[in-house]
């Protein structure tokens, strides 16, 4: 039996990147994909590759009826069991720099975004018996970088709704964790497509994640696997997080 098999899930910005992997992963495993995204021709793309088991909407994240839609979109599929809020952008400059149009926009996808996501399939997952949801922040979440202000709030603030979901949920069989990636090779990590492992060569796992790592880990989050943890935060960023390496102290490389 595969690890989904039966589940209904919404992937928002699955049109590419870690958000198509985990589309991709996830109908392996036996699940049926709603992919919302503003991408059409990329969103429909791997929709029609996916075949039965996906379908393809246009949805803004930042809109209540593109969820409406969404939500309509899994009942044809089936029960709706679970939702990957994964869709987001992010903004590099200065705090001076940021203006509060910037600063708006970034959080009314992310962060907006993502608190409409969760409520929009409360109803829908009780009708279920349960389901859950997966939040996606970033190591920007756990902790912070020069020039990403607005990402970062956003980030730390879908690690925060997460704790309050989990709480309210429950006793409803509805799961709400959050998932921390690090650096990910995507047009998000990646805009220029480089050589990117290089600037990954000093942390503890020296290369870039690639979209796959990242899909296992919402794939597991979102599987009966997972059945105990809620309000969690999973990280995925090669050792990022853990600290830094400092080469002159004993076992620094
Ligand atoms: N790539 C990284 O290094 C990295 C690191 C940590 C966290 N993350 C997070 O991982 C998630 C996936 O990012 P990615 O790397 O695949 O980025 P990506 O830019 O490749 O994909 C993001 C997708 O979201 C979609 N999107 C943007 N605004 C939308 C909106 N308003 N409504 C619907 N869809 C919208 C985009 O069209 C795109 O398809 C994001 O939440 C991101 O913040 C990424």
């Amino acid at each position: 039996m595969a690890r989904l098999d039966g589940k209904v899930a919404i992937i928002t910005g699955a049109a590419r990147g870690q958000g198509e992997c985990e589309a991709r992963l996830f109908v392996e495993e036996g699940a049926r994909v709603v992919i919302g995204d503003v991408l059409d021709e990329e969103g429909q793309a791997v929709a029609d590759e996916l075949g039965d088991a996906a379908v393809y909407i246009h949805m803004d994240i930042r809109h209540e009826q593109d969820w409406q839609r969404a939500v309509a979109a899994a009942g044809q599929l089936g029960s709706l069991n679970i939702l990957v809020n994964n869709a987001a952008v992010t903004h590099f400059a200065s705090l001076s720099d940021t203006t509060l149009e910037d600063y708006n926009r970034v959080i009314s996808i992310n962060q907006v975004g993502t608190f409409l996501g969760m409520r929009s399939v409360i109803e829908p997952m009780k009708a279920s018996g349960g389901g859950a949801i997966v939040n996606v922040s970033s190591i920007d979440g756990l902790q912070a970088k020069n020039g990403l202000v607005a990402y970062a709030a956003s980030k730390w603030a879908i690690r925060g709704m997460t704790k309050v979901a989990a709480l309210e949920l429950g006793h409803f069989g509805i799961r709400v964790n959050s998932l921390h990636p690090g650096g990910v090779d995507t047009p998000m990590g990646n805009p220029t497509n480089s050589d990117i492992d290089q600037f990954y060569k000093d942390y503890p796992i020296p290369r870039c994640g690639k979209p796959i790592d990242i899909a296992r880990m919402a794939l597991f989050m979102a599987s009966d696997e997972c059945s105990y943890s809620t309000g969690c935060e999973f990280v995925a960023d090669g050792g990022w997080h853990a600290g830094q390496i400092i080469k002159w102290l004993p076992g620094g490389h």
